[in-house]
């Protein structure tokens, strides 16, 4: 098995001001001291990125956007560009969050046109995925997951799909307290990774790191990291608060 970085991110969603996530980044860059195995990545709303950045310095702790638009520059009020990211030194950028496909109406080709903007500019897409669960009641969990990768990765090279993150994040999931099973969880990843082996090569998609999200907890992350295709968690509720998200960084993985 490929070596893989496990990842540990925190999605703050529409929470926190600039200041009170410093505050958080640099408490957590303190208390962390030197994590060994795992990444630790905050995704703060566009207005805390640059006060984050610093907080975070030379430390531990990476920084997030958590949406990005696909054109460089224009007449395109409201949005933020690929550049506009890389130049605050931000690392990684969530796509194709299950609250932006659902509440804002993007689209796999969106997405698609995002994570190839986001690579351009030499930021890491973490790419999420994930069906609602009457998709799942329906059984076309894999045939939705499936349109999501293909459609989500057009025309990216292997190495590429190797460098890049995606998500599994089961809607039913997230912000509800159910948690997939780890096998669930599991099962959906490792299809995940088979369809990312079409669209690049099976030793590329095997670099891939593939997290999972989903009312993620201090007390369940340990379970879901000893899946073997699990690369880490991305977490909403469970990262607003130190305690906790440190506790998740320092899950024990026991495989
Ligand atoms: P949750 O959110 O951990 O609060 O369920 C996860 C996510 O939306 O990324």
């Amino acid at each position: 098995m490929a070596d893989r970085l496990p990842i540990m991110a925190g999605n703050w969603k529409m929470h926190k001001t600039a200041r009170e996530g410093a505050a958080f980044v640099e408490q957590l860059t303190d208390e962390l001291a030197d994590p060994e195995g795992v990444e630790v990545v905050v995704a703060p709303a566009f207005t805390g990125l640059q006060a984050a950045v610093e907080a975070a310095g030379e430390g531990v702790v990476r920084v997030a956007a958590q949406d990005i638009f696909w054109e460089e520059s224009g007449a395109y009020t409201g949005e933020v560009s690929p550049s506009m990211l890389a130049d605050l030194c931000v690392k990684y950028v969530i796509i194709g969050h299950s609250e932006r496909r659902q509440i804002f109406g993007e689209t796999d080709e969106e997405v698609a046109r995002k994570v190839r903007a986001a690579i351009g500019a030499g930021l890491v897409p973490i790419m999420c995925v994930g069906e609602i669960e009457a998709e799942r009641e329906e059984g076309r969990t894999e045939q939705v997951l499936e349109r999501q990768v293909l459609g989500g990765t057009q025309g990216m090279a292997p190495e590429e799909v190797a460098e890049m993150v995606v998500a599994y994040e089961p809607v039913w999931a997230i912000g509800t307290g159910r948690t997939a099973t780890p096998q669930i969880a599991q099962e959906a990843v490792a299809f995940i990774r088979s369809r990312l082996a079409e669209v690049a090569d099976p030793a590329s998609a095997a670099r891939t790191r593939i997290l999972y999200g989903g009312s993620v907890k201090p007390d369940n992350v340990a379970d879901i990291m000893t899946q073997p295709d699990i690369d880490g968690a991305l977490v909403g509720g469970a990262s607003l608060a130190v305690d906790s998200f440190k506790s998740l960084v320092r899950y024990e993985r026991r495989t």
